[in-house]
């Protein structure tokens, strides 16, 4: 049994209010319209084995911060994938291959995404090449190769990988199903993004009538937080605080908010949270979180571990979560934006919020997770 932690004293790294925010409901879902979220909820809510991920209470988290309720939506079981990933990449190849059984399949990825291609192809009996940086761990890539797609291992970082599987994809004619948009590629990537919009349409059901008054929202390229924005203009009544969290060494959607352009940030370090290592933010989500988020903070990866553990331990909840690495920003930004009261007060963070949190993945990476669970 570990003793609790001393939650008292996590600090967030930074915090910034966009000047920009002003909510547009209309502007968000003519971007991700309600066809393209209705229509991927009709899709995945047909396939075999789907059911709904839980809405968690950490009830003894929100006494400790003195909030009225914290929901956890967690996603550790989500097609056995472990991630909230399973629902995009493997919608998205559904859509774009429209039946056509000659079609090869490519992706890049930090793991959860290329998982989800991968599964996807072999469901639909497509082959698939899976294009990996150097920070990619070997277990992420031999879960993705049992599921039958090549691997294909590039030196550097995820951008490398992404330019090596655009250029073999063009030479090759391989269809590639990624979850970054860029100038005219759009269309897989808003895919991936409605697919993802299915969690706030679980969400909205189990939250019963009851309202959230902030959303935490992690960020890597910011599809799925773009995708919750839509999603929260699709399903919810009410407009909660909507704020992004990411790793302090990958800060792009905080930095792009600060100048109001998509900027390109440089990584010195690349943090644990893999999946949210991301230095530039993506077109699509830009367009959509440029002005809908209220508020941006960044956590170091000093919490992760501890983090992980709490939630094993159900120190935040009666119920025992698996909480892999990215699951963790939602759940220390929060404790640390209430430890200072100037950045609680700017929140309205009080006795009366009800906030929404997302537990992205659980143990994905397996030696990853007992690594940061026995530490
Ligand atoms: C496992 C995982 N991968 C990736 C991401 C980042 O998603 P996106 O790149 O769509 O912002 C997250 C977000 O928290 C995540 O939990």
């Amino acid at each position: 049994m570990s003793s609790e932690p001393e939650v008292s004293s996590w600090k967030y790294s930074s915090f910034l209010k966009n000047e920009n925010s002003n909510f547009s409901k209309s502007d968000i879902l003519n971007i991700l319209t309600k066809q393209d979220i209705d229509e991927a909820y009709k899709t995945i809510s047909k396939w075999d084995n789907y059911s709904p991920t839980q809405l968690i209470f950490l009830n003894k988290l929100s006494k400790k911060l003195n909030l009225n309720k914290i929901f956890y939506k967690d996603e550790s079981k989500r097609f056995h994938l472990k991630s909230f990933k399973a629902l995009g990449g493997a919608y998205a190849v559904e859509k774009i291959t429209k039946g056509n059984k000659d079609i090869v399949v490519s992706t890049a990825t930090a793991g959860n995404h290329g998982r989800s291609v991968a599964w996807g192809s072999k469901k639909l009996g497509l082959k698939c090449k899976i294009f990996i940086s150097e920070y990619v761990s070997e277990f992420r890539a031999k879960v993705m190769k049992s599921f039958g797609a090549d691997i294909v291992r590039v030196r550097g970082n995820y951008d490398n990988s992404l330019k090596e599987c655009i250029k073999q994809s063009k030479q090759n004619n391989w269809q590639i199903v990624q979850d970054v948009a860029w100038q005219d590629y759009k269309l897989v990537p808003k895919l991936t993004m409605a697919g993802y919009a299915v969690m706030m349409k679980e969400i909205s059901e189990q939250l019963n009538s009851q309202q959230i008054s902030h959303v935490i929202l992690q960020a890597g390229v910011g599809g799925m937080a773009a995708a919750m924005v839509a999603g929260i203009a699709r399903y919810l009544d009410n407009v909660p605080k909507i704020i992004v969290v990411e790793p302090e060494s990958a800060a792009c959607v905080l930095e792009s908010i600060k100048v109001n352009k998509i900027k390109k940030i440089i990584i010195k370090e690349e943090s644990l949270m893999g999946g949210m290592s991301c230095d530039e933010v993506s077109l699509v989500p830009w367009e959509i979180l440029k002005n809908s988020v209220s508020h941006c903070v960044t956590i170091s990866d000093n919490y992760i571990a501890k983090t992980v553990k709490s939630l094993a331990n159900s120190e935040f909840s009666n119920e025992k979560i698996i909480g892999g690495e990215c699951s963790t920003p939602g759940v220390s930004s929060l404790i640390a934006l209430c430890n200072e009261s100037d950045a609680k007060k700017e929140l309205s963070l009080n006795e009366n919020s009800n906030v929404l949190l997302f537990g992205c993945e659980g143990d994905a990476d397996e030696e990853l997770y007992q690594k940061l669970l026995n530490s």
